[in-house]
C-alpha cells in the first residue's frame, strides 16, 4: 500500500473510531468517512468536517497532542456521551424574530456566549497560531482566553483581539514565577485571570504517544524537551527568572494559593477544571469572581465524568452568586443551549478551533466559531427563546 493510501486508510479507521464523532445515523457516518475532505472553509457542513483536514495536514504527533485524552480516554468520550443524557424541550409559538446571542459578562458585551478556551502551543497546528485565533475572535466578537503556555505575549493577543483577553494561569511549582505571569497579564490589561487547577499528576496521553511513534521527523529539530527549552519558547515567560522551574503545574496546590493570588492581583480572578459542588462552594467562599467548570477537554483524569453531567448539580449549590462557564466536548448548538438553559452563562470551546486552524488558519477558526453560531441561533429559535436570558431550566431535562 502506497504512502497516500496509508495515512488515508488510517485517518479513516481513526474517523471510524472518533468518540468525537457520536451522533448521526448510520448513513451520516458513513458519508463523512467517505474519503471526501473538505477543500475551502465554506463547505463545511458541521465542524467536524474540520477534524479530517486537521488530521491530514498535521504531523502525526502534532494530531495526538490535540487529539489525545487521558488513559483510556473514557472522560474523553464521556464529554461526548453525556449530552445524550440531556434532551431539550421545545417551546412553540413565540416570537422568535429578533433573535439576541449577546452575553454580558463583568460589565462586557460579547457577541455570543461562545468562548475561545485557552490552548498551548498553537503555532504547532498553523503558523498563525494564537494570532489568528484571536483574530477570529475579534471578528466574531468572542471572549478569548489565552494559555500560559501560549506561542503569542498576551500583550499581543490583546492587540490582536483589540479587546481584553483572559490570561489562563499555569501556577507553576515556583510562587515568584505565577506572580510574575500574573502581574505580567494585568499590566497587559488582561481582563481576567484564571488559574488552571486541573493538572495534577504525569498525563498519560497514550493517542499522542502512539501517534509519536508514526513520526517520523526529528522533533527535537524544533524543541527540545526539557521545561527551560520550553517555557523559552513561550513569549509569556519572556524576562520571568525560571530558575529551578521544573513544572508547569503544581503538586502541593492549595486554596491557599487562590488565597495569595486573590491578594496580590487586583484582576477579576476565576478557577478552571472544577468539577464538584464542593469545590464550586469554596470557589464562591475563597472571593472567586467566576468558576470554569472543566475537565481539560479529557486530558487529565480518566473519572468518566462529563461536564455536562456535573453541571447542573455545580450550578445548583453556586446559587448565582458567581458566573460558571464549561468546557469539555462541546461540538454543537443543541450543547451549548443545554448548558445555558441549565444556567451556564458561557460554554467554552477548544479542539474545534483547533482543527479550523489546522485545517485552514484563521479563515478555518472563522468557520468553526461561525457554524457553532448558526447552530446556536436555530436551536434557540427552535427552543422558543429569542435570547440568552429566556434559555432557562425549564426547556433541558435529564433523559
Ligand atoms: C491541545 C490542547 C492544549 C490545551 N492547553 C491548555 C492550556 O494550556 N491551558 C488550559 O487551561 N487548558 C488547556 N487545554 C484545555 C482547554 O482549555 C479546554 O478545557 C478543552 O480543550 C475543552 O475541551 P474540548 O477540546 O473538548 O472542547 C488544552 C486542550 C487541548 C486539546
Amino acid at each position: 500500500m502506497g504512502g497516500d493510501a496509508l495515512s488515508r486508510r488510517r485517518l479513516l479507521n481513526y474517523l471510524a473510531a472518533s468518540p468525537l464523532l457520536a451522533g448521526g445515523g448510520a448513513l451520516a457516518q458513513e458519508l463523512r468517512t467517505s474519503d471526501k475532505l473538505i477543500a475551502a472553509p465554506r463547505e463545511a457542513l458541521d465542524v467536524f468536517d474540520f477534524e479530517a483536514v486537521a488530521h491530514r495536514n498535521l504531523a502525526p504527533a502534532h494530531f495526538g497532542y490535540m487529539a489525545s485524552g487521558v488513559d483510556g480516554e473514557v472522560t474523553l468520550r464521556a464529554n461526548r456521551d453525556g449530552f445524550l443524557k440531556f434532551q431539550l424541550r421545545p417551546r412553540r409559538l413565540v416570537d422568535v424574530g429578533k433573535l439576541d446571542t449577546t452575553m454580558e459578562l463583568f460589565g462586557e458585551t460579547y457577541g455570543s456566549p461562545i468562548v475561545i478556551a485557552p490552548i498551548g502551543s498553537n503555532a504547532a497546528f498553523h503558523s498563525d497560531g494564537e494570532l489568528a485565533v484571536s483574530r477570529a475572535a475579534r471578528n466574531g466578537n468572542h471572549l478569548s482566553m489565552l494559555s500560559t503556555v501560549a506561542t503569542l505575549s498576551i500583550d499581543d493577543a490583546i492587540a490582536a483581539r483589540g479587546r481584553p483577553v483572559w490570561f489562563q494561569l499555569y501556577p507553576t511549582d515556583h510562587w515568584n514565577v505565577a506572580e510574575a505571569l500574573a502581574r505580567r497579564a494585568e499590566k497587559a490589561g488582561a481582563g481576567a485571570i484564571v488559574v488552571t487547577v486541573d493538572v495534577v499528576a504525569r498525563q498519560n496521553w497514550e493517542t499522542l504517544y502512539r501517534l509519536m511513534r508514526d513520526d517520523t521527523r526529528d522533533c527535537s529539530a524544533c524543541h527540545q524537551r526539557t521545561m527551560k527549552a520550553f517555557v523559552q519558547r513561550k513569549p509569556n515567560f519572556d524576562g520571568i527568572d525560571i530558575a529551578g522551574l521544573t513544572s508547569t503545574g503544581h503538586t502541593t496546590l492549595t486554596w491557599d494559593f487562590v488565597k495569595r493570588l486573590r491578594d496580590t492581583v487586583k484582576t477579576r480572578l476565576l478557577v478552571k477544571g472544577l468539577m464538584t459542588t464542593e469545590d464550586a462552594v469554596l470557589a464562591v467562599d475563597n472571593g472567586l469572581d467566576g468558576i470554569v467548570v472543566s475537565n481539560h477537554g479529557g486530558r487529565v483524569d480518566d473519572s468518566g465524568r462529563s461536564t455536562i453531567d456535573a453541571l447542573p448539580e455545580i450550578l445548583k449549590a453556586v446559587r448565582g452568586r458567581l458566573p460558571v462557564i464549561v468546557d469539555s466536548g462541546f461540538r454543537r448548538g443543541t450543547d451549548i443551549v443545554k448548558a445555558l438553559a441549565m444556567g451556564a452563562r458561557a460554554v467554552a470551546i477548544g479542539r474545534p478551533y483547533l482543527w479550523g486552524l489546522a485545517a485552514f488558519g484563521q479563515p478555518g477558526v472563522e468557520r468553526v466559531l461561525g457554524l457553532l453560531q448558526t447552530e446556536l441561533r436555530a436551536v434557540m429559535m427552535q427552543m422558543g427563546a429569542p435570547s440568552l436570558k429566556a434559555l432557562t431550566p425549564t426547556l433541558v431535562r435529564r433523559a
